[in-house]
Parts: C-alpha cells; structure tokens; sequence
C-alpha cells in the first residue's frame, strides 16, 4: 500500500505512523525525522533546513521533493510505504503524483488526522521524543515512568526546538495556508479518507486501521 498521513502539526502523524507502518508492513518514510536526522549530522541539507524549521517554517518545495524522490528510489519503497509529513504543499502532492505515475504506479490512499487547534497546543506543549529510539511520549497523556527517560530503550528524552508557543503558532498557520488545500487536492482524486484523532492513542489506531481496510490496507 502507498499511503499519506497529512494532518495538523501534533495530530498524532508521527504516533500513529509507527502502528500503522508496522500493520502493512510497509516502512515510514517521515521528512521533518529526514530533515531533523540531516541536522544533527550538521550535513549541507541539515544547515538548510534549519533555519526554516526553527522558524516554524516549510522547507522550500524543491529540495523537499528532491530529497523524497531519493528515499523513494531505496529498494525498501517499491512495494508500498507510508509517508508522514509529506506532502505538505500542492506543488509537492503534484511532485509525488508525476514522480509516482513515472514509476507506473499511485497513490492509495491518503489518511487525514483531524484534530483542533487546542488540542494541537496540548499535545505539541507536552511532547518529548527519544534521542535513542526516536519514539515520541508525552509528559501528560503517554508520561514514561522515569521523567526523562525513555520506557522502551532508556534513552534521554528531549523537547523539540520548534515546539515553542510562538514557533507551533507559525506551523498552525503554515499548515492551514499552505498543506489544508491537500483535503481537497486527494478528495477531488477519491483518495481522502478523513478519522477523528482524538482519543486515546490505541483508539485512533483502530479507527485507521478501520478506514484503510476498503483502500486494501
Ligand atoms: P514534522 O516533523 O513533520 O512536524 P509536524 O507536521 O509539525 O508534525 P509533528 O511531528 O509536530 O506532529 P505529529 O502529527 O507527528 O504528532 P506526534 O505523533 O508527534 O516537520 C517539522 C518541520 O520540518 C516542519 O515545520 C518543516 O519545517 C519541516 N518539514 C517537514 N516536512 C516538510 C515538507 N514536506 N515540506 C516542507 N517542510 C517540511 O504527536 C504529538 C504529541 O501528541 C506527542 O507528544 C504524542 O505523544 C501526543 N499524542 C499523539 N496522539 C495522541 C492522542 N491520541 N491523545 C493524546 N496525545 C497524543
């Protein structure tokens, strides 16, 4: 299955990803992980997008779809993946459809995490991420038993730079100009499937899992 998860920042994109990734057994392609991995390796792309995601800005389109078009080429793509956080423009959603219809095949399906501005502030405030495992906790709603360290593999726990208030208040308003015209760029193609992302983690899963199955998920 290709499948896009496209959501609000802190809809639960990145929580989600890893449970369903892990049901189709396809492998999650995420690129703000991608961009955040480039710049603590501090490589050229890394120096470029930092100041844009510190800013709480998008990465500008070209090298964003230049960077996606390499990880799709990787062989553990061809049979199907999930991508997380991209598209994000309708330049890029036009990129990936040209890119795929290259490669003689196209999207599935596309899976809207819908969520309000409020609950977004709540989740983004109390978000902590693994710096060994990458996996994503919150202090309030998913709180490890130790503060700090990570339940799964003990790694430190650190907060991401662009989950400031000013900084998420920047990503709420490039997401609503510039990624919520994808709703109707998938719907007007009958691959939008929209689910409520509130909940309990585990309930949002079953509710994806529920709306993929008719896309053959
Ligand atoms: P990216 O990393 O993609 O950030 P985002 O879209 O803003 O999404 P987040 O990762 O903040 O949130 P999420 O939806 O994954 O939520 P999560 O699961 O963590 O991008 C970062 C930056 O990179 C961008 O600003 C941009 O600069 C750049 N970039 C990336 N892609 C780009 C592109 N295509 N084009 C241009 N630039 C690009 O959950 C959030 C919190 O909520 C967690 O603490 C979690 O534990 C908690 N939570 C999750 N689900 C629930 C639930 N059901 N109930 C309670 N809490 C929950």
């Amino acid at each position: 299955m290709r499948l896009v998860l496209v959501g609000p920042p802190g809809a639960g994109k990145g929580t989600q990803a890893e449970f369903i990734a892990a049901h189709l057994a396809v492998p999650k392609i995420s690129t703000g992980d991608i961009f955040r991995s480039n710049v603590s390796q501090g490589t050229p792309l890394g120096i470029e997008a930092k100041r844009y995601m510190d800013a709480g800005e998008l990465v500008p389109d070209e090298v964003t779809i230049n960077m996606v078009r390499d990880r799709l080429a990787e062989p553990d793509a061809s049979e199907g993946f999930l991508l997380d956080g991209f598209p994000r423009t309708t330049p890029q959603a036009a990129a990936l459809d040209k890119l795929l219809a290259d490669l003689g095949t196209a999207l599935d399906v596309v899976l809207e995490l819908v969520v309000d501005d409020d609950e977004v502030i709540r989740r983004l405030s109390g978000r902590r991420t693994c710096r060994g495992c990458g996996k994503i906790w919150h202090v309030e709603f998913d709180a490890t038993t130790r503060e700090g360290i990570c339940d799964r593999c003990g790694g430190e726990l650190f907060q991401r730079d662009d989950d400031k208030p000013e900084t998420i208040a920047t990503r709420l308003r490039e997401y609503a100009e510039k990624t919520a015209p994808l709703v109707d760029y998938y719907g007007a193609q009958g691959k939008l499937v929209g689910i409520d992302a509130t909940g309990p983690v585990e309930d949002v899963t079953v509710r994806a899992i529920d709306a993929l199955r008719s896309y053959g998920g």
